[in-house]
């Protein structure tokens, strides 16, 4: 690893010395200048990420020095020195955007403490960069999948919450629907993109810890608070903050969290002064938020507040065809990753996928189909793959909308249907005659490019079906498509 570079920036030589003899100890790369002029040469020559700057220099001011070089770079970390009593001065550093300040007389301690704190915050916030192009990669591999009538309301709503000023979503649902998946998706898809997306888990911290995790510290704020704290919602200022089990929140926090809301301020933990973010909110909780209120676990007015837009994920039961998009894509997604090749689920597996509660919804259907892939072979996933469990759940629930004809056909040739209108984007109100031609092509996959057997299906006539496909615009012998996501 590189060692962090530190420029000092001080007249004194003896400064100078002590500063670069205990930095260079911890393990900084120390560089050092006597004048602003030295201090502009060092670092154009170096680009340290991080300055220690004496207020007073014999050419000029620390201060304007300080604007200048943030100007540079405002990514620089800059620790300002002043003199006993030069409280405007610290003030005014900090304003122009210093990250910490020392009043003389400091120990080195002290020194180390700032130096090593605005390393630390570089470091952060070029891990914040490199989980922001992290995310986005993810995002775009992990699109939200589901064409059911609950989904595409969910759906527009976040069409509109994206394209708003709304600031709080309220996300509502069994645990493993998607919350997370539509929290990010609000992120990704507004122009909120490109500042940082950040996610807390309410549960896991406790009332004060959490308060600090959210809103910060000051320095000194206390005991142990020895470097100020920027806190999730300063940090994500620009962007969009997940509060994740958001029912777990206890109630001082809930009570700060109301008062930003209210206000869009909030103070440091230890601060006095008010600071301004702009952030977009989404709570999420599989808990039911109206029994917390009633039981005075939850406050009824943040309630109220973050529900101004409220969104419920369905449980996958209840998204009928969607289970075998989703098992598709997982499908499709495992293999692919996994190098193996499976492209396909067979009918009766279809029927207990459809036909299985899923208590667990989307996260288990996942789960379920990467370990298939990982463990089995393709091209098919068969029946035998599916935990005995799994099926016996799906036999006890009984059949799921049956179709007339060949056993499990129907399933195949509905899932074929969804797919192919989804693809064509024929929605919302498609004519009678391009609704007829995707289902010809979709029994047409379904009976895996048998065109007599498609014909038999359809009751045409293996001419009819073959002047329909001429028609559409595949009379040409093809061969057989098969059904991919
Ligand atoms: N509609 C969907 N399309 C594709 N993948 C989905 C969909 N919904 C959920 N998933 C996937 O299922 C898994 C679980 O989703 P997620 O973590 O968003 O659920 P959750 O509602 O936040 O669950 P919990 O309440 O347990 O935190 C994730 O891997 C997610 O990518
Ligand atoms: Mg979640």
């Amino acid at each position: 690893m590189t060692r962090p570079r530190v420029l000092v920036i001080d007249d004194e030589p003896l400064v100078r010395r002590s500063m670069r003899r205990v930095l260079a100890d911890q393990g900084f790369d120390v560089i050092t200048a006597a004048s602003v002029a030295e201090g502009f040469a060092a670092f154009d020559a170096h680009r340290p990420p991080v300055i220690v700057l004496d207020v007073k220099l014999p050419d000029g001011s620390g201060l304007d020095m300080l604007s200048r070089l943030r100007k540079v770079d405002p990514g620089v970390k800059i620790v300002v020195v002043t003199a006993f009593g030069e409280t405007a001065n610290a003030v005014r550093a900090m304003k122009l955007g210093a990250t910490d300040f020392l009043k003389k007389p400091y120990d080195l301690e002290e020194l180390l403490h700032a130096v090593r704190s605005a390393a630390q915050s570089l470091t952060r916030e070029r891990q914040l960069k490199g989980y922001r192009k992290r995310d986005q990669t993810r995002f775009a591999r992990c699109r939200m999948i589901g064409h059911c009538p609950a989904m595409q309301a969910v759906r527009e709503t976040i069409r509109k919450v994206v394209r708003s000023d709304t600031t709080t979503v309220l996300l509502t649902g069994e645990s493993g629907t998607g919350k997370e998946l539509v929290a990010r998706s609000i992120h990704f898809e507004s122009s909120r993109r490109d500042s940082p997306l950040m996610e807390i888990n309410c549960s896991t911290f406790q009332d004060a810890l959490l308060e600090n995790e959210l809103f910060g510290h000051e320095k000194g704020a206390f005991t142990g608070a020895s470097y100020l704290k920027r806190g999730l919602v300063e940090l994500c200022d620009g962007g969009t903050l997940f509060l994740d089990e958001v029912s777990e929140m206890l109630p001082r926090v809930q009570a700060k969290l109301l008062r930003f809301i209210d206000n869009t301020s909030f103070k440091r933990v230890g601060g006095n002064v008010d600071l301004t973010v702009d952030i977009r909110m989404v709570a999420a909780t599989n808990a039911d938020l109206e029994e917390r209120i009633r039981s005075q676990s939850f406050r009824q007015d943040l309630y109220f507040r973050l529900k101004v837009v409220s969104l419920r994920l369905p449980p996958l039961r209840e998204r009928g065809e969607d289970i075998l998009l989703l098992a598709h894509a997982f499908l499709e997604r495992y293999s692919q990753e996994f190098h193996k090749g499976f492209s396909r689920i067979a009918a009766p597996a279809q029927q207990v996928l459809r036909r299985y509660p899923w208590p667990g919804n989307v996260r288990e259907l996942e789960n379920l189909t990467e370990r298939v892939v990982l463990l089995e072979e393709g091209p098919e996933l068969e029946l035998c793959h599916l935990p005995a469990e799994l099926q016996q759940a799906a036999a006890r629930r009984g059949p799921v909308g049956r179709m007339e004809g060949e056993p499990g056909l129907g399933e195949e040739v509905l899932e074929a249907l969804t797919r192919r209108l989804a693809q064509q984007g024929l929605e919302p109100l498609p004519s009678l005659r391009e609704v007829g031609d995707v289902y010809v092509n979709a029994v047409l996959d379904a009976c895996g490019g048998n065109r007599s057997r498609a014909a038999r299906t359809l009751r045409l006539s293996r001419q009819g079906l073959l002047d329909r496909l001429k028609r559409i615009g595949q009379g040409a012998p093809s061969s057989p498509s098969v059904p991919r996501c």
